[in-house]
């Protein structure tokens, strides 16, 4: 059976079969045409809701700073932020076609639109179906590959080119991927994902942009406007806190409003900013109301707080009840209730309630409205490539064009597989490498899987180089080159020797084979995934924080044999390295994430120096797994919801460690150079207000009262727009070229009951040795406000505002005063 036939079978019954099936709010099914429904009496009484559109922000163009932008043609890429797109006129554009074509729909036809055909209805994980001159859409994975399509790149994940902290490369990766999906006439790309990170163990981790909600957000927003610059439309995903796989779907995340505005929401709205065509409601319950059902996250976060102008779509089979249309849910996918039920909370349904008073007709439109005006945002109406693939058979020699969307993406691969690497340790010299005279690799991640990339079915396993973490957030590789190719290929230009073994458990072998050896590499892995399959029992989360495959033992049986021991890891988050990081044998670590396709040759890379790493931990690597402030829970309370309480709050992460003065083993923005940087001459300066009409709002913000309650009031202009810029030198003050990335930390008054340092900038820094440059880092007053609970909008909090610009979150080198 192919395998994306068992795949079908293995998702379908025993994933999505049973869990969501609630039938009780089916309405009769006469008079229902397009998705059929099942019989059904309506059991509550309801009550006609009325519904008013959110109108775009009221926002005027004023380029340079706040330019009219269309997706396709996205300002310019810049290592620090200058420019806030404003793409309220494109929305606008594109609302006025999507209402003129729906004026001509039927109440039928408008539910359609918002329906799922079914699964494996279609050549597309989702497809909704074309009418009149609409040509419907393809929705498809994953955030790092066109999942389940052949002549393909896989790309770094999103944990890795997080670690890049280059805005470039995050772009960049965003627009090639777009191409792909375009090439292969995908009309909805399913990410990229942002979820926080807050649990170390959470599966789906490697798939986002790390535990901080700045990082994350502005890798959110490069990646997005990326995308859509290459024609896809972008899907954030996954709205909001699924923040770990277990009882994903019947788990409630109690959140209190600060938290969710300043850390978890902060990646979305960076998105809306973006230009985001849809938004994925996750499975979980928030507040114990379901994400996909929920008002207040929907409609008045993100919606109206946020002006978001695209749609929102369910995760698969999270939508819970018709009546989610009115909490602002918009598309249902992949459209039946269960696996192949043949029937929807949509299509019929929807049609039935609208026709019946409990849902109106207004929203219906708005729900219509909004799918197909993305589409038109995205100029898809204009020669856009039919999918020309089948994601459930790559064999279907009818369907599948065979076309080859690759281009020469693996360059791009390659350079962020090498760029997001962070190097923890480095003693005695003992990287980059010098011509060794022979050299072993071993562990099973330095060789290549032992039935090639595509073994495990959505990566469920892997015994070789870990590329990808497993799940909906993989893709197909054409071909994954191992550490053990990248390093040959470059060994036989120093003649060196190479030898390796791969077993991973034999660990008297592992040892006799370093003996001896110029240089011992060693290689481990860990891997997560999503929480539809379980490996080596580990139900997606991680069920501790330690190397799989006797990483441990094998690093320390290699060590206690050869005194120029190098551990390169593969991980998808952060692992206890304790066991052996002060081995004096072990003289260097490369910690070498989740690089993608061309793992093997950008680990050659950087070990031999052809990329000099600036790689910095997106995440905290802890002594202990107890010093994180946040753990998996995996007990559940019988048939119950599960109640996770964020009682942590802001503290997820550094934050945590900073407040209880915990001293992990690397901090978050940690990473080694094989040159040195030295920092110098910060200055501060306010920069006048672009938004002359807003003045009076600037006045109240800097007397300390919180933004105004407005549609899109989070994303104003005279919040966002660069409000002050602060300015330093840094010197490359070693032998070689390298890139330093200073960060921003803010501290706020002790009022503001904020963590002691927040990460409120970051900047990429190329220098040839002993070259000095001028670096300026902008800051918005978003970036120095804190949510007001009870005002409900952002609040300069009194006091102080003192900033620190250095090399992590713990090695500060400058520090200066906010001007009042
Ligand atoms: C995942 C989503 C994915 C969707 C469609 C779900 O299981 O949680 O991330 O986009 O499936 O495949």
């Amino acid at each position: 059976m192919p395998p994306y036939k068992l795949l079908a079978l293995l998702t379908a019954s025993s994933i999505y079969g049973t869990s969501f099936a609630t039938s009780s709010f089916l309405p009769s099914t006469t008079g229902i045409s397009g998705a059929s429904t099942t019989a059904g009496v309506i059991t509550i009484p309801l009550s006609s809701y009325s519904f008013t559109p959110y109108p775009t922000p009221t926002l005027t163009p004023r380029p340079p700073v706040f330019p009219a932008t269309d997706p396709l043609n996205p300002p310019e890429v810049s290592s620090d932020r200058h420019v806030v797109p404003d793409f309220a006129p494109a929305w606008a554009i594109a609302y006025q076609k999507a209402r003129n074509l729906i004026s001509n729909y039927t109440t039928e036809e408008k539910s359609n639109i918002t329906t799922g055909t079914g699964w494996e209805n279609g050549l597309c994980e989702t497809n909704i179906p074309p009418n009149k001159n609409f040509s419907g859409l393809c929705l498809e994975d994953s955030p790092l590959a066109v999942l389940g399509a052949d002549f393909t790149t896989v790309f770094p994940a999103g944990i890795h080119v997080a670690s890049t902290w280059n805005r470039a490369l995050m772009r960049a990766r965003g627009l090639a991927l777009g191409q792909e999906f375009k090439g292969k006439g995908v009309n909805v790309a399913l990410g990229p994902m942002m979820n926080m990170g807050r649990v170390a163990q959470g599966g789906r981790n490697w798939e986002g942009f790390g535990a901080d909600p700045f990082l994350a957000g502005e890798s959110a927003y490069e990646t997005v406007l990326g995308l859509q610059h290459g024609g896809v439309q972008s899907c954030a995903k996954h709205f909001i806190n699924n923040e770990q796989e277990q009882f994903r779907a019947t788990e409630s995340s109690n959140v209190d409003d600060r938290t969710q505005h300043e850390i978890y929401a902060h990646p979305f709205l960076r998105s809306v900013m973006a230009g985001l065509s849809a938004v994925m409601c996750s499975y979980n319950l928030i507040n114990n109301t379901h994400a996909c059902n929920n008002d207040k996250m929907l409609n008045d976060i993100l919606k109206r707080e946020y002006g978001f102008q695209g749609f929102v779509m369910s995760d698969a089979y999270a939508t819970t009840t018709t009546l989610a249309a009115v909490a602002g849910l918009d598309m249902t996918i992949p459209g039946d209730i269960t696996f192949n039920s043949g029937d929807s909370y949509f299509g019929g349904n929807l049609t039935n309630y609208v026709n019946e008073g409990y849902i109106s007709m207004a929203r219906l439109d708005d729900m219509a409205t909004r799918i197909i005006a993305a589409w038109y945002f995205l100029h898809q109406d204009e020669d856009y490539p039919a999918t020309n693939f089948n994601t459930f058979n790559q064999n279907d020699e009818v369907n599948n064009k065979h076309v080859n969307v690759q281009a020469d993406h693996y360059r791009l691969v390659r350079e962020i597989g090498a760029a997001g690497t962070v190097l923890l340790k480095n003693t005695n010299g003992a990287l980059p490498l010098n011509k060794p005279r022979n050299m072993v690799l071993i562990g099973s991640d330095a060789g290549p899987g032992k039935s090639g990339p595509n073994e495990f079915l959505f990566g469920t396993g892997s015994d070789g180089i870990l590329a990808s973490g497993w799940g909906s957030g993989t893709g197909t590789f054409s071909y994954l080159i191992s550490p053990l190719e990248g390093i040959q290929e470059r060994a036989r230009q120093n003649g060196s020797s190479v030898f390796w073994d791969f077993d991973d458990w034999n660990t008297d072998l592992a040892g006799a084979m370093a003996f001896g050896q110029a240089v011992a590499l060693v290689f481990t892995s860990s891997d997560s995934g999503e929480g539809l399959f379980t490996v080596d029992g580990n139900a997606g989360d991680r069920k501790n924080l330690t190397a799989w495959n006797n990483g441990d033992n094998l690093i320390l049986a290699v060590a206690a044999q050869n005194n120029n021991t190098i551990v390169v890891v593969n991980s998808v988050g952060p692992l206890i390295v304790e066991p052996w990081i002060e081995h004096p044998n072990i003289t260097a670590v490369v910690w070498a994430g989740i690089q993608g396709q061309e793992a093997g040759n950008a680990i050659a890379d950087v070990l031999y120096g052809a990329y000099n790493p600036s790689g910095r931990l997106p995440y905290t690597i802890a002594k202990d797994p107890a010093d994180y402030p946040a753990q998996i829970i995996t007990n559940g309370s019988g048939s119950g919801i599960v109640q996770i309480n964020y009682t942590e709050g802001l503290f997820i992460d550094y934050r945590h460690f900073d407040q209880a003065n915990i001293t992990p083993r690397f901090e978050f923005g940690f990473g080694l150079s094989y040159t040195t940087f030295s920092y110098s001459d910060l200055g501060v300066a306010a920069i006048q207000s672009l938004d002359v009409d807003e003045e009076d709002l600037i006045i109240a913000w800097e007397s300390g009262e919180a933004s105004p309650i407005a549609e899109g009031s989070s994303v104003a202009l005279w919040l966002h727009e660069p409000a002050f810029q602060v300015t330093f030198k840094v010197t490359n003050t070693g032998r070689v070229s390298g890139t330093e990335i200073p960060q921003l930390y803010i501290h706020h008054p002790s009022s503001a009951c904020e963590p002691p340092s927040v990460l409120k900038g970051f900047t990429n820094v190329e220098m040839g040795p002993n070259d000095t440059k001028h670096v300026s880092i902008t800051l918005s007053r978003y970036d120095l406000s804190v949510w007001d609970v009870v005002a409900q909008g952002w609040r300069k909090p009194d006091g102080q505002i003192s900033f620190s610009v250095g090399a992590s979150s713990r090695d500060f080198r400058l520090w200066g005063v906010m001007p009042a």
